[in-house]
């Protein structure tokens, strides 16, 4: 039986939640403690039992990973140690908010193996940083690079956002710019999105917030230009890194391998099957503690559905879909072609520079 060789793990804590965040977090430390600690190691067993895992990339997100207590820490990378072959593991990437680094975290999550950090940082502008509800200010952010530099990570992330209420274009490009001065190798920035059910969407549909195209298209642009003048490739649509430096692990699920991701609300696709979990951090755990497993739905995934969001994802990235792929779908190739949104290069399609602007459009056309 082939090993599984992603994993993610879901962390789902954060100091305070963001106004405009969807992913599964909890605020404050409710049930930050050993017992999920336990959950997630025991849902590694479940799963060791019927596969090898044998990481070539790990992930820890959320959440904020870094939320949790140095001892917290401590305790599951040794469960991981105790449990992983670590020697085919190229990449170990560990999501942290600038506000919950300290000296001592960075030091154990490099020592444990931690090749990657992602920082999310957002803007280094102040005004830009309170209308995204977050915790930290820019100087805090800044401390905490230098201390994951200082600590020996080999690759850092910075995320960042635009199109935020109030932010112009030009303190986007100042963002931008003080960015590639701190020489990460990786970026990410991403275009703010109103996602239901958050503070952000009830504004934009009360009136509140307004979104513009034209700003999204602007700042995308700006984005582009700063960041490949700045030696950075932009791989997907939302991702620049220096050479070498592209993330292993977004790669893998961008090409549709099979990952498994542990933890509350987490996503796994193993044979030919999407599961999720709850999304319930205590439900998570007492399922877990009485050995009942924590899934919550279970999809299978038809070869032409896999197709179809190996079409999606491939589009993002630069490298594009092969030709022979994409040949059911000629007329609109052809079609999208005409109006300059897809070029071939190399036996592949991919997205021009305005076809990238209007990259969920294009996708949808083959849904
Ligand atoms: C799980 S968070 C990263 C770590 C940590 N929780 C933090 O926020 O600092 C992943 C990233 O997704 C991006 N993000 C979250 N919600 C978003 C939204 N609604 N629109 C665009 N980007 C978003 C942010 O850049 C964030 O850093
Ligand atoms: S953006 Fe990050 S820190 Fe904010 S709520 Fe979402 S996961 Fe937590």
């Amino acid at each position: 039986m082939l090993p599984i060789e992603h994993l993610y793990v879901h962390i789902p804590f954060c100091p305070k939640l963001c106004p405009y965040c969807c992913f599964y977090v909890e605020e404050g430390g409710r049930n930050k403690n050993i017992a999920f600690l336990d959950a997630l190691l025991s849902e590694l067993d479940a799963v060791q039992a019927l596969r090898p895992v044998v990481p070539k990339t790990i992930y820890f997100g959320g959440g904020t990973p870094t939320a949790l207590l140095v001892d917290q820490l401590e305790y599951l990378l040794k469960g991981i140690h105790a449990r992983l072959p670590l020697n085919a593991l190229q990449e170990w990437t560990v999501e942290a908010n600038p506000a919950t680094v300290r000296p001592e975290k960075a030091r154990v999550l490099r020592e444990a193996g931690v090749t990657r950090m992602s920082l999310g940082v957002q803007s280094w502008n102040s005004s830009t940083l309170k209308t995204l509800g977050r915790v930290h200010s820019a100087q805090q952010a800044h401390t905490t690079y230098d201390l994951l530099r200082s600590t020996g990570f080999p690759a850092v992330n910075i995320d960042l956002m635009f199109s935020v209420p109030g932010q112009t274009p030009e303190e986007w490009e100042c963002d931008l710019k003080t960015t590639l001065g701190l020489k990460p190798e990786h970026i990410s920035a991403y275009c703010l999105t109103y996602e239901e059910d958050t503070e952000y969407f009830r504004k934009l549909r009360t009136g509140q917030f307004v979104q513009s195209e034209e700003k999204d298209a602007r700042m995308f642009e700006l984005t582009m230009d700063v960041l490949s003048e700045g030696g950075f490739r932009q791989y997907e649509i939302s991702n620049h890194a220096r050479r070498g430096f592209e993330s292993m692990h977004n790669l893998a699920y961008w090409q549709g391998r099979e990952y498994l991701g542990l933890g509350p609300s987490a996503f796994s696709t193993l044979d030919g099957t999407r599961f999720q979990n709850v999304r319930d951090t205590a439900e998570y755990v007492k399922r877990l503690k009485g050995g009942v497993s924590p899934m919550l739905t279970q999809e299978p995934l038809p070869p032409e559905t896999l197709l179809k969001e190996s079409i999606a994802f491939g589009l993002r990235l630069d490298i594009g879909v092969a030709e022979e792929q994409l040949a059911p779908w000629s007329d609109e190739t052809a079609h999208l072609e005409e109006i300059g949104l897809l070029e071939q290069v190399e036996g592949h399609f991919r997205l021009t520079r305005r076809g990238k602007m209007l990259a969920d459009a294009v996708g949808e056309r083959f849904m």
